[in-house]
């Protein structure tokens, strides 16, 4: 028998109407804690009687509230995409609907006052049914959302009986099918309020900005008798509804957060408030705030935390933020529901434009054509303005709200349309947002998710869609795929929001990987994901494709965006420096400059650097500082760092950098040459190096046994080369790219050279690569000329070009000269600056949750890979080269599914490549762009080898760690 409450689309019942989220001075006692808990297999399966006095619970288990059962033991954690877990057949719910009883006796504090109170929920997934003393106080739904009770009548001094049934799945869980783990319980805080009699019960501030004559006006709606003040402001005992006028208030932005403190009192009540003022419009075609147009630089949220799932401690969500703000992001989708509203009181304060998005999410249905769709059914009419209105009643008082979202993915339909009118009616003072309503029928500003760069362009210019679309400021709700190794491409998605007024940025997709900390069989550490609880239906590793890991270890897509959407540019132009100010509002007065001149990566000499404040959307040029002759390949680094300690940074924190070659290289070393191959019985000998006269393969360097240089076209796939739709890697695999045969066509003196012809080419196929190794010595180096041409008409790109080699597993220390300290790939090299750096082998990885292609350094001069006593071997490119160094092979990475799968062989192997494929961004969007492909064209690399004795003073000096 089907509960009827659990499967009725309509919103819950029995709640007061909904308010902003506040504490005011009145008693409040918060109930998270130890409660009791019997999970059921379903609704009639769970015990009756749960909410009566003497009900025996002695039985039950304890479970942390708030947190979801399925983290502490009862049932699993499932992750499904698009598709919902169960038949789509609305509004029913499997039968087996896991039901988890929650029951917590608890006593009022001695002074505690009589009168009205209220009993908040601010989260229970995903449909919860309450009772306190034995009386029922109603219905939740609504995930993410609060609900609050009138409870005064009911509570007693001691022994409170609090009783919640919660279902995982409800009528609701048709609004809530986004892509995340499926997790049920009372997963966020759970608080009894006292109210008193004549105290605030709701207001909402409105707080402007005229920024053509510097005025604030404040008024502040809520019933008579309400007053508020902000002494700051000499506003004392104004009374709601009456309009303030303030002359020279200093605005709100994120970029300069300025939140001013008050009072909103009565006689019975006070209400601490912080109120930003500022106005936000859709003027001009563009989103302006306070009179200027601001670009979206990015990224969505979810909430999450490797432990405890959608329960994120406070000092996660502080580290969120303060990772933002250090990595120059300014804005947060709240991706795809209302996140705690600690988390935009804390947005608030560090300072971030929040899109705030409701809690609706019916993808599931795309699956049916978007048939039977509940956003445009009417008998979910007042459960799509319910959620609106809970959203917008919560958190209507937060300054870095400045969009309200209807929700993500739900089709279209007029329940949205509806949500939309509320909204524009409720709040005429932000615009609203949803990438569904694809022709802005009901939404203020046009927005798009993972378009390309072309599309992107194009609705810059004008020409793309209708003409009501072309005339709103253009978003990107989701761009660059941040799954796994990537995205690519963020430096043309910046361009493009530059270029174009309207393309007001976006909001990379996503911030964290849904990782679940988990311990293999051995006790080792790991992350799962989709699948590794035994869900029948699931999506993998889709849920890991956040910015930064679980743990909120940045990945090397977040230095990327850090450097690609850095507030202030720093650019070398015709022996000048160009300083030009990206921020929306400030100008450059809060950053220290300085410069440090590095002669192959050792600094020489280092300074201030006086910038003359620049305006923001300004730029300067300034001379040079005055820099010391160097003799070898010398950059100047120019940095620009916060003057003062900021709540997200210290002073000193590097906000933006730029580079700049004062020295080019000198030419290159002679070629090493005058050593003649020399063949005895069982060896073939030139200079240092010893080869197999067989197959013509560099078998030792100076008396270190090395797996020669051989041609090597493959790499691990990434989740982008996996792509969704026409993946990279199909065709790399169905081109046996992971399998190449090498055939030895020749192994030949050649003058003082030894000529080594090869011919690599995939097994049953009639394409392959000529390969022609050209060997050279003198006494100390082995010179390689290496020369590729496509032979056949090849059906592919390239993951790679270059050489592979193997070397003694002792040679852990890296250092070279190039670009780092992170790895870089053709379009996403950003963040990789010119410099001397060194690393562990094992450091140079990047542990992708999902195992692929990684820790790829470019633009070396030269690179060192040396064991403890210094010995080893050094490797000079004529021209920059780039390098992989690991403890297994592309294949075993291939392989690996998970960071434990990668187990160190004995040997280190070394990829020293021409270049790579781009990385893109096609496991959800475009591909890589054509100017960032590797096609099979002739090329050639010279690389010199030269062992290394070891170093008299043991091991090598260490100028930097590799930083991820
Ligand atoms: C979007 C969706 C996100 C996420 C993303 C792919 O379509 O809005 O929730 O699923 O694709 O990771």
């Amino acid at each position: 028998m089907p509960s009827s409450y659990v499967e009725d689309p309509a919103p819950g019942h029995g709640s007061s109407a909904p308010r902003s989220a506040f504490r005011s001075d009145a008693p409040a006692i918060g109930l998270g804690g130890s409660w009791r808990f019997l999970l059921s297999p379903a609704v009639d399966a769970a015990p009756e009687g749960i909410e009566r006095d003497d009900f025996d619970d002695g039985g039950w288990a304890d479970l942390q509230v708030p947190g979801h059962w399925q983290l502490a033991g009862h049932g699993a954690p499932a992750y499904t995409n698009v598709r919902y877990p169960f038949p789509v057949d609305p509004p029913h719910v499997p039968s087996d609907n896991p039901t988890g009883d929650h029951r917590l006796v608890f006593d009022l504090p001695d002074d505690w006052p009589d009168g009205p109170a209220v009993l908040r929920f601010d989260g229970i997934d995903s449909c919860g049914r309450v009772w306190l003393n034995g009386a029922e106080l109603g219905v939740t739904k609504g995930s993410r959302l609060p609900t609050e009770f009138d409870v005064g009548a009911l509570l007693r001094r001691r022994g409170n009986v609090l009783a919640v049934r919660v279902h995982q799945w409800s009528a609701g869980s048709y609004l809530e099918d986004q892509d995340m783990w499926w997790l049920s319980g009372i997963f966020r805080d759970v608080t009894l309020l006292a109210r008193p009699a004549g105290g605030v019960r709701d207001f909402t501030v409105d707080a402007g900005y005229d920024h053509l004559t510097g005025r604030g006006t404040l008024r502040v709606d809520a019933d008579s008798g309400v007053r508020v003040s902000v002494p700051e402001l000499g506003i004392v005992g104004l009374p709601a509804g009456q309009l303030a006028e303030v002359a020279d208030v200093e605005p709100w932005s994120a970029e300069a957060p300025r939140l001013y403190e008050g009072e909103i009192h009565t006689e019975a009540e006070r209400v601490p408030v912080r109120i930003g003022f500022r106005t936000v419009a859709v003027e001009d075609g563009q989103l302006k705030v306070n009179g200027r147009r601001i670009v979206f630089r990015g990224v969505n949220r979810h909430e999450f935390h490797p432990e405890s799932g959608r329960v994120v401690p406070r000092e996660f969500a502080v580290a969120d933020i303060e990772l933002m703000k250090r990595h120059n992001v300014n804005a947060v989708r709240t991706s795809h529901y209302p996140p705690d509203s600690a988390f935009l009181d804390l947005c608030d304060t560090y300072g971030l434009w929040v899109i705030d998005e409701n809690d609706v999410e019916t993808h599931g249905f795309s699956e049916l054509d978007w048939q039977g769709n509940p956003s445009d059914d009417p008998r979910w009419a007042d459960a799509y303005v319910d959620r609106m209105r809970r959203m917008v009643e919560r958190d209507k008082n937060h300054p870095s709200v400045v969009m309200w979202s209807l929700g993500n993915e739900a089709g279209t339909g007029r329940n949205l349309a509806a949500a939309a009118e509320w909204t524009h009616r409720r709040d005429p003072t932000r615009p609203v947002h949803y990438e569904g309503d694809t022709d802005c029928s009901y939404t203020d500003v046009h927005s798009r998710m993972y378009a390309s760069h072309d599309e992107v362009d194009r609705i810059g210019q004008g020409v793309e869609g209708p003409e009501r679309v072309r005339e709103r400021p253009f978003i990107l709700c989701e761009f660059g795929h941040a799954m796994g190794n990537g995205p690519g491409g963020l430096l043309e998605y910046r361009d493009l929001f530059e270029r174009h007024t309207r393309c007001q940025g976006g909001f990379v997709w996503e911030w964290l990987d849904h990782g679940m900390a988990q311990h293999d069989a051995e006790g080792r550490a790991y992350f799962a994901y989709g699948g590794d609880f035994g869900e029948p239906l699931h999506d993998g590793n889709f849920v890991i494709d956040g910015l930064v890991r679980p743990d909120r270890t940045p990945s090397p897509a977040l230095a990327e965006f850090a450097k690609v959407f850095e507030p202030v540019r720093i650019t070398g132009v015709d022996g000048a420096l160009r300083v030009t100010n990206h921020y929306d509002i400030l100008s450059t007065e809060h950053l220290d400059f300085s410069w440090v001149l590095e002669e192959e990566g050792i600094e020489v000499a280092h300074g201030a650097l006086t910038v003359p404040p620049v305006a923001a959307g300004a730029a300067t040029d300034l001379p040079l500082p005055g820099l010391p002759a160097t003799a070898k390949e010398s950059w100047l680094t120019v940095r620009a760092a916060l003057g003062a300690d900021t709540p997200w940074a210290r002073a000193g924190h590097v906000v933006a950098w730029g580079q700049t070659r004062t020295a080019p290289a000198p030419a290159p070393a002679a070629p090493a040459t005058g050593a003649a191959p020399h063949l005895t019985a069982t060896e073939l000998r030139l200079g240092p190096g010893v080869f197999d006269p067989l197959t013509g393969r560099l078998t030792a360097l100076g008396g270190l046994p090395v797996e020669g240089p051989r041609l090597d076209l493959w790499r691990a796939p990434t989740d982008n080369d996996r792509g969704s739709d026409d993946p990279e890697e199909a065709r790399w695999r169905a081109a046996g790219l992971h399998r190449l045969q090498h055939r030895v066509v020749a192994v030949e003196p050649l003058g003082d050279a030894l000529v080594v012809r090869t011919r690599a080419a995939p097994p049953g196929l009639g394409f392959g690569m000529r390969a022609d190794y050209r060997w050279s010595a003198d006494g100390q180096r082995l010179r390689l000329d290496l020369d590729v041409h496509p032979d056949g008409a090849w059906p592919c790109t390239l993951p790679r070009l270059g050489l592979r080699m193997a070397l003694p597993a002792a040679l852990g220390a890296a250092e070279w000269f190039g670009r780092g300290p992170g790895e870089a790939y053709a379009d996403s090299r950003q963040a990789a600056r010119v410099g001397r750096f060194t690393g562990t082998v094992d450091a140079l990885q990047t542990p992708y949750v999902f195992p692929q292609e990684n820790g790829n350094r470019i633009d070396l001069r030269w690179l060192r890979l040396t064991s403890d006593d210094g010995a080893g071997l050094r490797v000079d490119g004529e021209a920059p080269f780039a390098f992989t160094a690991r403890r297994w092979t592309s294949e075993q990475l291939d392989a690996a599914t998970r960071t434990t799968d990668l187990v160190p062989g004995d040997t280190i192997v070394l990829n020293l490549d021409l270049a790579q494929n781009g990385l893109g961004s096609a496991s959800c969007g475009p591909g890589v762009l054509p100017q960032y492909r590797l096609q099979p064209e002739s090329a050639s690399l010279t690389l010199t080898f030269t062992p290394q004795p070891p170093s008299p003073a043991g091991t090598p000096a260490a100028e930097e760690t590799p930083s991820r």
